[in-house]
């Protein structure tokens, strides 16, 4: 079996990050999205990947390199439009050839793995095999209707009224009948090549696509909240280790991963929460449920469960909370005595001042 996975599209709901970072690499316990899709693709024991890229693929093949760090061997598959999940596997027609294939959206995050729905795919090789997961409101997600013997009688894409609260997920096993059933499709309402209708299309014809339900965490980290919600649950999981400098006036408690090169100083650090490589926190309180990336600043300052990106640094600021903080952006107070603040604030950037 091969792996596709997806890491093109354009990210709008996860602007301003996206002007200048592709969302696959969001940072989640500070290692991007896309390190964990591949971890667990090398858990299902597949070892060529073809990654799907658009105009960010000299920035997602700097950080994931030839993909040998995760004993991996990757190709790189350029889309020029985002055009639709399926035609992301027409474009990787000659990279699958005639094999099997798990395709993996690169925004997806599950945790728990996949490898149990992989083994049974494997076992029972129906035509298709996706990947479910009960939702409270799955109008955001394609939605599946399945018969109690687990086969899928109906696939709606992104329906106003669901017939169904199984949500598809990120992670569909795929057979090369998948290949005629795109040739067949037309674009969606939305301009897209959908997954969805080419799934839906071997249903009307009779063949077998199976449906198995995912139980654990999953999160589509397509918009803000969902990233800090999937931080946080991969926090709750971190185990405690310091190699940089943490002074003795400081206190961590909890699970703290204070990276080399970081230095703590007089501060106080409630895990779970990791400070990354070369960052510095002084006179501050982190955590919990904090994840800071390398090189940044946080001088006397406050900041619970959010996410610093790359070189941002908050200085004199009492109390942040769910925040996500682009790299190399600065959070300060106004200066001692004005009554007034002052923004400089970018293109689709959200702020919320106390009043
Ligand atoms: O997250 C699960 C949902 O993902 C499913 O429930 C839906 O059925 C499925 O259509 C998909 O919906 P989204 O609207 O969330 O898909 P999105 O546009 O976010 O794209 C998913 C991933 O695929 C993302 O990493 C970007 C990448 N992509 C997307 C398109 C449209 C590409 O690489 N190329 C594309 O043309």
């Amino acid at each position: 079996m091969k792996a596709l996975v997806l890491s093109g599209g354009s990210g709008t709901r996860l602007r301003p990050f996206t002007y200048s970072m592709p969302k696959q690499l969001m940072p989640i316990a500070n290692r991007p999205v896309l390190e964990h899709v591949l971890e667990n693709i090398r858990e299902l024991g597949v070892s060529e990947v073809g990654i799907v890229v658009g105009d960010r693929a000299t920035e997602i093949a700097a950080v994931l390199g030839d993909g040998s760090r995760f004993g991996l061997e990757l190709t790189y598959i350029r889309q020029e439009k985002p055009l639709g999940l399926a035609h992301c596997v027409t474009i990787a027609r000659d990279f699958l050839g005639e094999d099997d294939f798990v395709m993996y959206l690169g925004d997806n995050m599950l945790p728990d793995g996949v490898q149990e729905i992989a083994r049974e795919f494997a076992a029972r090789r129906p035509t298709a095999q996706v990947v479910v997961r009960r939702v409270a409101d799955p109008r955001a997600f394609g939605v599946a209707e399945v018969a109690p013997d687990g086969r899928v009688t109906r696939l709606v894409e992104k329906p106003e009224r669901p017939n169904s609260d199984l949500a598809l997920t990120g992670v569909y096993f795929l057979t090369p009948l998948i290949h005629q059933a795109i040739d067949r499709i037309t674009p969606s309402a939305r301009g897209e090549l959908e997954i969805t209708d080419a799934l839906q299309w071997l249903i009307s014809y009779g063949a077998t696509v199976l449906a198995r339900e995912y139980t654990g965490y999953w999160k589509d980290t397509g918009c803000v909240e969902d990233v800090l919600d999937c931080n946080r649950e991969l926090l709750g999981d971190l185990k405690g280790s310091v190699t940089g400098l943490v002074d003795a006036e400081s206190e961590l408690v909890g699970p703290v991963v204070v990276e080399a090169g970081a230095r703590v100083v007089r501060s106080r650090i409630v895990g779970p929460a990791i400070v990354g490589a070369g960052s510095h926190v002084v006179d501050s309180q982190v955590g919990p449920y904090t994840s800071i990336g390398r090189d940044c600043r946080l001088l006397d300052a406050a900041l619970e469960g959010s996410i610093m990106l790359d070189g941002a640094s908050v200085s004199r600021v009492p109390a942040l909370r769910g925040s996500l903080i682009g790299r190399a952006a600065a959070v300060t107070s106004a200066d001692v005595g004005s009554a007034h603040g002052r923004l400089v604030v970018g293109d689709h950037t959200h702020v919320e001042v106390a009043a």
